[in-house]
Order: C-alpha cells, then structure tokens, then sequence
C-alpha cells in the first residue's frame, strides 16, 4: 500500500508538486481530466508546471456518468497501449468525479500503480481526494465497486476555485461545515460567522477542514472507528441525493443534500439529548440561510428509508448513524428509530427556507 502523506498545499510556484516529479522524470506521467477541467484547469497547471508538458492527456465526460466500468475499460487500455508500468504516474485534475475514477483505475492497473490527486473543487479539495477511497458506480449504486488505495500525494491549488460555480463552491462547502461540527469547535464558530460563502474567505477554512480529514483517516484509514464520523450528515443526506438523482429533472449535488442530512441528523442529535436545541437551532439557521431546499413528497418516506437501509456503511437491518455528541464532537454506530428518522424529515420538509 502506499504511504499517506501528508496534505501539501501548494501556493503560486508548485513548489511541492514540482518536489515530486523530480522522482517521475523518468517515467510516463498522464494527467486525467474531464471536459472542464480540461478547458479550466489544464493550462494553468501546465504554466504553472512546465514540467508536465510532455504528460498524455486522458479526457473523459464531465459527469457523474464517467464514473462507470466502461470508461476504466477504456483507460486501462489506453494506459496499456501507451506501455504505461505500475512506476509511472497518473495525475488527477479534477473535482470528486475525476479523483473517484482515477484513483480506482490507479489501484487496480497492473495491481497499483502511483498517482496523485490535483483537485480543483471544493469539495474534492476538502473531501474526496484525500484518504484514498477510490471507486466507480455500479447498477444504479453511487461507488458500489472500490477500493481504498492512498494517492501518492495530494496538491491544492486554490486559485483553481475561481472558476468554479458557485453553486459547487456551496456544494463543497457541506463538507466543510461537516468537519467543524464533528471534529472542531473553533472551525464551526469562524464558519458560522460567515455571511455569505465565497472563494475569498475560504482558504484558512479550506486548510482546516483537509487537516480534519487528514487527521482523521491517518488514525482509521479502513474506517473501522473515528472515520466512520465523517458520515454526518450522509445517511440521510445520500437517501435525498438519491432521491434527487430519481425525481427531480435537476438533481441536487453531493454537498446540498449532505446540508440537509446536517439538518435531520443534528435534529437526531438534539432529540436523542446529545447536542442542545440551542446548537441544533445554530446549525439548522446556518444552512437555511445559504441553501436551497430540496424537496421531496412525505409520500415517499418509504423510498428514502430504503435507501438508508442499504447505505454500504449499514453492516445489519438497522439504521445506522453518525451523530454530534456535542459541536465540535461527534459519536459512531448510533441505532435510530426509524419513527425519530421519520419525525426528523417531517421537520425538514416544514422549515422555511
Ligand atoms: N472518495 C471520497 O472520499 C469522496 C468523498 C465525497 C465525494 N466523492 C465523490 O466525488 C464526486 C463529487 O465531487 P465534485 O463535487 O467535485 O464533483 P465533480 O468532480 O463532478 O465536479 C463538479 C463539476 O465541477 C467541474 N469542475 C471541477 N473543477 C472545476 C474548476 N476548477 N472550474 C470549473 N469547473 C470545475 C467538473 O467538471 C464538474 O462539472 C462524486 O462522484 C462523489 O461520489 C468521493
């Protein structure tokens, strides 16, 4: 397996990514991007990195889509025509999508090859390049087949934010609430002063929340522990973007429905005497005050459910959750009712936003 190292953050010279190459300068080095981060990110890279300029470009769809057997399919046999070895290189360059597929075609080609993770959204940035997991869906299932494989290094870059929309900077920024309210106090108290939540105020933010994360898959990298608290927020929140991705013509993003699951699940937290109705009531007033609802029909309770049941996380028929045991503070393996699940999307649906 390869070593976890240690997030570096990477200012205007790319000086640590350039570190690195210095042991890849005899070896095949390709950069996998989609549509965007080809046309957005790409160039400044290489302007940045000149380094790079003789790497394959491997470009795939921008969309959820790519993350399918197909297209590993078809980079495993790029990566094969191009004489590609288990020493050489792939580089990542891109949001949650690119660094998921990537890092599993990097895993399984020739039984693990390096790579390393240059992500350009927020939430990659915070979430989903660091700690390794790596995967594709399958069947309808969001990430069904994966592995946990360790990039060699991770590189963020923030100015490639700036060209990111708005509403994936919102996205990416569930996480970032996530972090301070499971596992930092200080973190949740800057971020509740926010008043509107834009690239400029992000950056300190941004480098607590990835040594948050960082932190916590280091001590319990195959989440049989602390990691399983950085699921806050995600039972209920994957059961709505699901439920999105099936009824709605525009389906939310990852990190709109996380802030609703925030929202269910910190009510959990209060009505189970974890956290005070004051902290619920903080968290709950943050969220509606920067995202948009999303909505779904009381009707359909037994769908939402049905999804948590099958959560991969679940390792029995029950609920399962990660809960706040105070801000700053969270708890793992918590059984719910299934009524107080209920009661707890009953209260989301009837909150103003
Ligand atoms: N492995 C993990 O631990 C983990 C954790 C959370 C989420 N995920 C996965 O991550 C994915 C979601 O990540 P995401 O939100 O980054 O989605 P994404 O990779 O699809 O990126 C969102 C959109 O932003 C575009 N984009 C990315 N960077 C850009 C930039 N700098 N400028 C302009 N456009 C840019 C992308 O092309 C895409 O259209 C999902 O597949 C999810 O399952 C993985």
């Amino acid at each position: 397996m390869n070593s976890l190292n240690p997030v570096a953050f990477v200012d205007q010279d790319f000086t640590e990514l350039k570190t690195l190459l210095e042991n890849y300068h005899d070896k095949k080095q390709v950069i996998l991007v989609d549509t965007n981060t080809k046309k957005y990110c790409l160039t400044l890279l290489l302007e940045h990195v000149p380094e790079l300029n003789h790497a394959e470009i491997f470009q795939v769809a921008a969309e959820e889509n790519s993350k399918s057997m197909e297209i590993c399919f078809d980079l495993w046999k790029r990566l094969t025509d191009n004489n590609f070895n288990r020493n050489d290189l792939l580089i990542n360059l891109g949001g949650g999508m690119i660094s998921d597929l990537g890092g599993f075609v990097a895993a399984t080609y020739k039984r693990g090859m390096d790579y390393i993770n240059i992500p350009t959204s927020l939430l990659a940035q915070v979430d989903a390049s660091i700690g390794g997991k790596t995967g594709v869906n399958f069947h309808h299932f969001k990430n069904l087949i994966g592995s946990i494989y360790l990039p060699k290094s991770v590189f963020i870059f923030n100015d490639f934010l700036t060209t990111l929309p708005k509403r994936q900077i919102l996205s990416g920024f569930g996480e970032v609430i996530k972090s301070g309210l499971i596992a930092d106090k200080e973190l949740w108290k800057e971020i509740k002063q926010l008043d509107e939540i834009s690239i400029g105020q992000l950056t300190d933010i941004v480098k607590d929340a990835c040594q948050i994360k960082l932190d916590i898959v280091k001590s319990d990298l195959h989440e049989k522990s602390i990691r399983k608290t950085l699921n806050f927020g995600h039972t209920i929140g994957h059961a709505i973007e699901t439920y999105s991705m099936s009824n709605h013509p525009s389906p939310c993003f990852h990190g709109e429905a996380i802030a609703m699951g925030m929202i269910c699940e910190s009510y959990i937290s209060w009505k189970t005497n974890k956290i005070t109705q004051e902290d619920h009531q903080e968290i709950e007033g943050f969220i509606v005050k920067h995202y948009a609802k999303i909505d779904f029909d009381l009707n359909d309770f037994s769908s939402l459910l049905e999804t948590m049941k099958k959560d991969k996380k679940n390792i029995s028929n029950e609920y399962n959750f990660s809960l706040l045991d105070e801000i700053g503070l969270a708890c793992f393996d918590v059984k719910v009712e299934e009524e107080l699940i209920k009661e707890s999307l009953v209260h989301l649906h009837n909150i103003n936003f």
